[in-house]
């Protein structure tokens, strides 16, 4: 028998929700998402096959984007020199970076290893085109920065799924991103968004390298998570409160109604 799928110590229960994906792939989910690491030692220098390459890319572009403006675009580069170059400019910010702690906590900046640009199998630079379809996007017109968030998550689907084939995945934003855009070619209009190295690695740490370092250390969930108003705690009984019967808000009440100059729906 196989282990009992579990997530924060508690079984995943095979409650017959419809369109609810298998047990086993519901886990594979969760195991993904906890085993996912910041990369930047142990790469291999094997090459990313193509279609590897393709399967994570076209995972990041099906990613949601605020009126499904998918604002991104993802520059490969394999050159050795180009990234090199960056490399030089990473080394500069991350001088400067250090300069700004002092005593134990510059000692221990400098002892860390924030990228892997030059071992990783490639390099991924993940851009923003901040005028994508136009002034006018759809649920952007008061968040002007969703289409930043929007390419998070693309970064965010891709950085699972490249966990997911085996492939690790180091972000680097210790960088100039306007020097990093004229060394690439990168149009004015698009904003740098990530920098990240990409490659097969010989092992993934089971928890991150800077809480292994004693930089930082989790925040508990508990005091990231409110209910109702900022700061009262979220009971887990709170969440799973049974909603009084006829309490339940219709599909139509969920939906604002669109009239001429009323509200703007949602993207
Ligand atoms: C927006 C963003 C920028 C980051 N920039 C860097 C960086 O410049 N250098 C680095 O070593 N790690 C960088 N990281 C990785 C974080 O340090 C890492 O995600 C965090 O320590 C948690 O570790 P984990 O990703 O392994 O869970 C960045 C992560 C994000 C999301």
């Amino acid at each position: 028998m196989g282990r009992e799928p579990r997530f924060l110590g508690t079984p995943i229960v095979n409650a017959a929700y419809p369109r609810q994906f298998p047990l086993a792939a519901r886990q594979a989910l969760y195991d993904v998402i906890h085993a996912r690491r910041d990369v930047r030692r142990d790469f291999l220098p094997d090459p990313i096959p193509a279609e590897v390459l393709h399967r994570i890319l076209d995972a990041a572009h099906h990613a949601g984007s605020v009126g499904f403006m998918q604002p991104w675009n993802f520059l490969v580069l394999t050159d050795r020199e180009r990234r090199e170059r960056i490399h030089r400019i990473f080394c500069r910010e991350n001088e400067r970076a250090a300069a700004r702690f002092t005593g134990a906590r510059a000692e221990l900046y400098r002892s860390l290893k924030l990228e892997g640009m030059l071992e990783a199998g490639a390099n991924l630079c993940v851009t923003c085109d901040r005028e994508r379809h136009g002034p006018e996007v759809l649920g952007r017109n008061t968040m002007r920065d969703t289409d930043l968030y929007s390419t998070c998550c693309a970064i965010q689907n891709l950085w699972l799924t490249a966990r997911a084939e085996g492939l690790g995945v180091g972000w680097v934003s210790i960088l100039d991103p306007e020097e990093v855009k004229r060394e690439l070619g990168i149009p004015e209009s698009h904003a740098l968004v990530a920098y990240l190295c990409l490659g097969y690695v010989r092992a993934f740490a089971d928890k991150p390298d800077l809480e292994r370092a004693g930089w930082l250390e989790r925040v508990p969930l508990s005091r990231v998570t409110f209910s109702e108003t900022w700061g009262t705690p979220l009971e887990a009984s709170a969440v799973s409160a049974p909603v009084e019967p006829g309490a339940q808000a219709t599909g139509q009440e969920m939906n604002c109604e669109i009239t001429a100059g009323g509200p703007v729906p949602h993207g």
